[in-house]
């Protein structure tokens, strides 16, 4: 299968990616690797290990709708299966969401639906989760609908939050020991072909899950 990885930042998931495909165990390969910031380390990320690296901001072009066309054309040229978001700081219209329908995943860094939507991204989400008072946290991963992380969920993973975590630890912890597990994971059973959508419900076919 083909991958295109969007990203805004760090790209640490992007690299968690990156290695689980190296040792086999997601059966795919990264096409691709856009960023709509020109500084994202991710884009570094995707250079070190020989994988095309582009920047394209929603900037350069006159509306959403324009730039997310342009999107489309690069993807479908490149016949990309699917559209892994990891960390992308933008939100798609229902034109790009539909165009690749049930194509698209996302990981977020709470238990959605709680901590999700406007707002809630990066250290946000976690210093949400501290003031809300939550006892247990942790990430989901889902599919992309036209609703800000509001699509199907395909996985989710809790971990306990510590009385002395601040919005950092928190984030570290949540990205160390749920993120690069779950979404590494999430890729896998879905290039392996066994996820199924009905509706709100996924279906995941492995024995093991
Ligand atoms: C992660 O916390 C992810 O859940 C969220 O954005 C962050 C990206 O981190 N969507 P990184 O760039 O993968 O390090």
């Amino acid at each position: 299968k083909k991958l295109a990885v969007f990203v805004s930042g760090s790209g640490s998931n992007l690299q968690a990616i990156i290695d689980q495909i190296k040792i086999g165990e997601i059966p795919a390969t990264i096409s691709c690797v856009i960023s709509n910031k020109k500084d994202a380390y991710a884009l570094e990320r995707a250079r070190k290990n020989g994988i095309q690296a582009i920047y394209i901001s929603r900037r350069d072009f006159p509306s959403s709708l324009e730039y997310e066309k342009y999107l489309v054309k690069l993807l479908k040229c490149q016949k990309i299966d699917y559209v892994i978001l990891a960390g992308f700081l933008y939100i798609f219209s229902e034109y790009f969401v539909e165009e690749f329908k049930n194509k698209i995943i996302n990981i977020h860094p709470s238990l959605l639906p709680a901590f999700g939507g406007k707002g809630m991204y990066g250290i946000n989400v976690h210093r949400s989760v501290l003031e809300y008072g939550m006892k247990v946290t942790g990430a989901t991963v889902h599919f992309v609908d036209a609703v800000p992380d509001g699509g199907p969920i395909i996985l989710q993973k809790a971990i306990y939050v510590r009385e002395d975590d601040t919005p950092e630890t928190l984030q570290k912890r949540v990205l160390e020991e749920v993120e690069w597990k779950i979404y590494p994971l999430a890729i896998k059973l879905l290039c392996e072909d066994k996820i199924e959508v009905a509706g709100r419900k996924v279906i995941i076919k492995d024995k093991e899950i």
